[in-house]
């Protein structure tokens, strides 16, 4: 195999990861033979996968909109991921250029893309870690130095909580990251659940075992406890299509198939 120009050093092409897998089935090209392999199964095991990643970006669009409507001017964006249409700071610097972004991931091919692209782009930042080792993203001068702490920030966790098993304590980890947040902060999740998706028995969680990034899918009661100190905005935590949809785009033909529940909520 010939090694692409934009592969950081160390990285393992034939370990899947969700990154990869989540930008192939996007159309991006930032993937390897093993991401794709691992695309294709679960696209054999449900082929409305395809449908849940763009659902999940369509969200993030009215998601960033509607935070930047309530006044939010910055906002950290948590397993931000390989770089595609309509990155976060693209939405937001077209309502406001000064709107404040950074980035967290711990998948080297998204970093080593995202800080490509924001090379050059005021108000930008990306961090290399681990989002369950809070205290590594709130004490890191790159985060400090961008966003105010004191001011309210919109907390994007989109497509990332059920990637957390439930020894690395999604709930603490998430009330770290709501403590250090000013009132009036809000959070965004999009998150697996068993509830909607028509596959064959545990086809999704089964294939992903094969990756770096085992799922964990989580009832509409859990990824409702996410929200712990936040007050959610209306329609609540509901199928992803069903979150404001502006756009025939946005709103899927069948919401119970959508894969993910999706919510938006305002720190009390
Ligand atoms: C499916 S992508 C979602 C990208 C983006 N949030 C979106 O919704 O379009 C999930 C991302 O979460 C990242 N991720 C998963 N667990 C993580 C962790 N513990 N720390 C940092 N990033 C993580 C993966 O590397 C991947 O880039």
């Amino acid at each position: 195999m010939t090694t692409p120009d934009w592969m950081p050093p160390g990285v393992d092409a034939e370990l899947p990861s969700a990154a990869r897998i989540y930008d192939y089935l996007l159309g991006g090209a930032h993937n390897f033979a093993s991401d794709r392999a691992v695309a294709d199964r679960l696209l054999a095991v449900d082929p409305g996968v395809r449908r849940i990643a763009t659902l999940n970006r369509a969200f993030l669009r009215r998601a960033v909109l509607f935070l930047m409507s309530q006044g939010i001017r910055q906002f950290l964006d948590l397993g931000s991921g390989i770089p595609t249409v309509g990155n976060v700071h693209e939405i937001a610097h077209q309502v406001d250029p000064s709107t404040k972004v950074a980035y967290v991931d711990y998948e080297a091919v998204a970093v080593a893309h995202s800080e490509m692209i924001l090379a050059g782009v005021d108000n930008t930042a990306i961090l290399m870690a681990d989002v369950t080792e809070p205290h590594l993203v709130l004490d890191s001068p790159k985060i400090r130095g961008l966003l105010d702490f004191d001011q309210p920030i919109g907390l994007l966790a989109l497509t990332l909580f059920h990637y957390i098993p439930p020894q690395r304590k999604p709930f603490q980890v998430i009330a770290a990251y709501r403590d250090a947040l000013a009132p009036g902060s809000h959070l965004a999740v999009s998150h697996f659940t068993d509830d909607l998706v028509h596959s064959t028995g545990d086809g999704l969680v089964d294939t992903m075992k094969t990756t770096q990034n085992n799922v964990f899918p989580r009832s509409k009661d859990e990824i409702t406890q996410l929200f712990a100190g936040f007050d959610l905005v209306d329609p609540g935590l509901v199928p992803i299509s069903l979150w404001r949809p502006e756009t025939t785009m946005d709103g899927g033909d069948d919401p119970s198939r959508d894969g993910q529940y999706a919510g938006v909520a305002r720190k009390k």
